[in-house]
């Protein structure tokens, strides 16, 4: 029985012979096991001598068996390896590096200038109701101002798309109300408008508003300056035109000098050296009191900035549209 199988098992090359030898020679129903089953049969004094020869057989098929699937494996091992021979000094291929986005790059630089500044970050939403993004912000209903927001509308009535951060003044006062507020709030804005190379119809802004007892519009101007000091440099120049915005009494824009052209016409100032950047005010009594603060007692400036076109005039883009093109080629630059 011994030589029959172990001729067999030399002849064995994969790991399916190898089972099936397995169940051929010592399997439930082989030879070897067989003896065993069958030592009933015999007599007592056979019986020793008959186990223990059929004992003696086993082991050596056992090991005989491990012996040969150890000599396979190896085999196995030895032929991948001259097949599948790598050549570990071919010098690799560099993985291209990802890297922020330039508006993510210039909002964080914002950050880090009014966090400085003593402006905490607070988050508010993009989906907006009608309520914060127009009347809470002494917009009424038909109100002629409500023109200069071209509004994405969705199908349920009263929810819209933020055209503005300036709602979330309303979320941080009611938040903060009684107490003194100091936050920037930043975020996607959205306005259903034609698509140029200076507006599209979705852009950023930050948001700046302080409240405390006796805030004037000597510290919006204040710090509006500082603001462009350190995030432009010392030397750059700013003005403040009236305006108006219905939330803010009184209103005003900030320019600051086109450096890019200094002042002889370039396509980001188109010409006038200055590039507008931000909307700004005295925060409107009536919206003071719509955020939960006694108009008597308390003021507040407010200021929205558009990052973009802060984002132009620093790394000199000259189309508002490269921002969300997303033209690699654009953004590799950055
Ligand atoms: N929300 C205004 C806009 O989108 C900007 C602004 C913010 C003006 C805060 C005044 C105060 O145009």
């Amino acid at each position: 029985i011994q030589e029959q199988a172990l001729a067999e098992l030399e002849s064995v090359q994969d790991e399916a012979g190898l089972q099936a030898w397995r169940t051929a020679h010592l399997g439930r129903s082989s030879a070897v096991m067989r003896v065993f089953s069958d030592l009933g049969k015999l007599s007592k004094e056979e019986r020793p001598q008959v186990g223990q020869n059929a004992n003696q057989v086993k082991l050596a098929l056992e090991g005989a068996f491990n012996l040969r699937s150890d000599e396979l494996r190896q085999a196995a091992l030895q032929r991948s390896l001259q097949n599948e021979r790598l050549d570990v000094t071919l010098p690799g291929r560099a993985p291209t590096l990802g890297s922020l986005h330039p508006a993510t790059q210039n909002l964080r630089e914002i950050y880090r200038v009014l966090g400085d500044m003593g402006f905490q970050v607070y988050r508010a939403r993009d989906v907006e109701s009608d309520e914060y993004n127009f009347e809470l912000l002494n917009i009424p209903a038909h109100h002629p101002a409500r023109d200069m927001w071209d509004t994405f509308h969705t199908l349920t009535p009263g929810v819209l798309l933020r055209t503005h951060t300036s709602p979330g003044q309303i979320h941080a006062m009611r938040e903060y109300a009684p107490d003194p507020v100091r936050v920037i709030l930043p975020g996607m804005c959205y306005r259903y408008e034609q698509i140029s190379a200076r507006s599209e119809i979705q852009f950023n802004q930050v948001e700046m508003l302080a409240i405390d007892k006796g805030i004037t519009f000597g510290d919006l101007k204040g710090t509006l300056n500082d603001f462009a000091r350190r995030l432009f440099g010392d030397e750059v120049r700013t003005r403040l035109r009236p305006s108006y915005f219905p939330f803010t009494e009184p209103s005003a824009e900030m320019d600051v000098e086109c450096f890019v052209c200094g002042g002889k016409g370039c396509p980001i100032c188109k010409g006038s050296g200055w590039l507008e950047i931000l909307g700004c005010g005295m925060v409107h009594p009536t919206v003071l009191k719509n955020g939960g603060y006694d108009p008597a007692v308390y003021s507040g400036f407010a200021a929205g900035m558009g990052p973009e076109r802060i984002a132009m005039l620093r790394y000199r883009i000259t189309d508002i549209r490269y921002f969300w093109g997303n033209d690699v080629r654009f953004l590799e630059q950055f």
